[in-house]
């Protein structure tokens, strides 16, 4: 990445997470960074703790639900030359106990939320014909697993988006990619009371993800071992899947 001083991201969902790593490994390579989250406390909390960066990195408090937000950042910045759509949201439920909010708010967030933040910052794309679009997507969205009926779903229907706008966007020299992430240990898995297997830190994925976003991979996966297994029980006869995550997983 060392070809990328000042290079602009946007970056959804940086407040803390998977999204605040990314953004500070952006930072040390170099990238001025554009960040978007909702919460004005947690984005004082973390302009802090990006202080000595504070001439690249500037944060917008937005959410990825309003579209028209976005677009009003959109139009007061150089187009982007990655834009990293990771905002998002985990609530684990069980399906005949959750009620239809909670899948609508995960279906606002986690997929309309990335099209809106997608449409926001396109446009300025393709005239610049280059740059590239990272979705942030989840091995949780290869199989159905228990507790996910309302986050798995938005995560298949991303790396599926994913692969169709990828067709559309190559002619602009846009490469779109995405990443599907096992365990990482953030504020969203802290309510996880199942063991993780693979479990890491936010700083490591960020650091696997930077290295592979010039890769010619479309998808970004890992850890390794666990996202050959999960790739392995979606490919497996579903019985045989069914009782497997079942014995694992409850
Ligand atoms: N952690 C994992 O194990 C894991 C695994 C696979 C995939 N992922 C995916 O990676 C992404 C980041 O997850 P994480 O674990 O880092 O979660 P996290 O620690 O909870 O961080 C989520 C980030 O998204 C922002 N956000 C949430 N709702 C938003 C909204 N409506 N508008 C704007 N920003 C919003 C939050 O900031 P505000 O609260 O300030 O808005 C926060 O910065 C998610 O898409 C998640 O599905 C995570």
């Amino acid at each position: 990445m060392s070809e990328s001083k000042s290079k602009i991201a946007v970056v959804t969902g940086v407040s803390e997470g998977l999204g605040r790593s990314i953004s500070y490994e952006l930072l040390k390579s170099g990238f001025k960074v554009i960040g978007i989250s909702s919460n004005k406390n947690k984005i004082l909390k973390v302009e802090k703790n990006f202080i000595k960066f504070k001439d690249k990195f500037k944060c917008h408090c937005a959410d990825v639900r309003n579209y028209n937000d976005l677009k009003v950042i959109a139009e007061q910045i150089q187009a982007p030359d990655l834009l990293v759509l990771n905002a998002g949201i985990y609530k684990p439920i069980e399906t005949d106990k959750a009620n239809i909010e909670i899948y609508k708010l995960h279906i606002d967030v986690n997929f309309l939320g990335v099209l809106n933040s997608y449409f926001a910052f396109l446009k300025k794309m393709i005239l610049q014909k280059k740059g590239t679009i990272l979705i942030m997507s989840s091995i949780a969205g290869w199989i159905g697993l228990p507790k996910a009926g309302a986050y798995g779903p938005t995560k298949s229907a991303l790396k599926s988006f994913a692969q169709s706008a990828r067709y559309d966007l190559e002619k602009y020299n846009i490469k779109v990619k995405v990443c599907s992430p096992g365990f990482v240990k953030t504020k969203a898995t802290e309510i996880n009371s199942f063991y993780m297997p693979g479990l890491m830190e936010p700083e490591e994925a960020a650091k696997i993800i930077l290295k592979n976003i010039n890769s010619s991979k479309f998808e970004i996966s890992f850890p390794l071992i666990f996202s050959c297994l999960m790739k392995l029980l979606s490919i497996i006869p579903d019985r045989w899947s069914y009782l497997l995550i079942k014995k694992i997983v409850m």
